[in-house]
């Protein structure tokens, strides 16, 4: 069975109650229950992570390699600006999906740069929390191709 890793950075843990007019006022618990629910039903095993700090997404992200085929990441605010995830990406050889809830590209100047997506397979965002369903299909529809 293949298994992903979702991981959850800075601030994601106040979904529900942060800026809902930008992120919605589902929370990070019930995005989760979603996602279990769809990789349940594409026969997918998943488990989860959330961190506020840098190193510890970067430490799971190692951690990662033989343990799960794939990860659905959203970095939060370390997307416009963190060189070490993006490397620890680069690093893993294991694909990574990007995901955002908001439209990144439709919001402040410095949103729009991801430093991350370019050693990423994909970037969904501005689906809400779809962006992180579509994340995973797009993940294990990749890993079913490459068989
Ligand atoms: C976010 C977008 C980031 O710019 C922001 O810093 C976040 C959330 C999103 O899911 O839309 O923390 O990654």
């Amino acid at each position: 069975m293949l298994s992903v890793l979702v991981i959850n950075g800075p601030n994601l843990n106040l979904l529900g109650r942060r800026e809902p007019d930008v992120y919605g006022t589902a929370t990070l618990d019930d995005i989760e229950a979603m996602v279990a629910e769809h990789a349940a039903a594409l026969g997918v095993d998943v488990s989860f992570f959330q961190s506020n700090h840098e190193g510890a997404i970067i430490d799971r992200l190692h951690e990662a390699v033989g343990a799960c085929d794939g990860v659905v990441l959203n970095p939060g605010a370390y997307t416009h600006y963190s060189y070490a995830i993006r490397d620890a990406i680069a690093a893993i050889g294991i694909p990574v999906v990007e995901v955002h809830l908001s439209d990144i590209n439709a919001r402040e100047d410095f949103r729009r740069v991801s430093v991350t997506a370019p050693v990423c397979v994909a970037q969904i965002a501005g689906l809400g929390t779809d962006s992180y369903l579509e994340g995973l299909d797009s993940l294990v529809s990749r890993l079913r191709k490459e068989g």
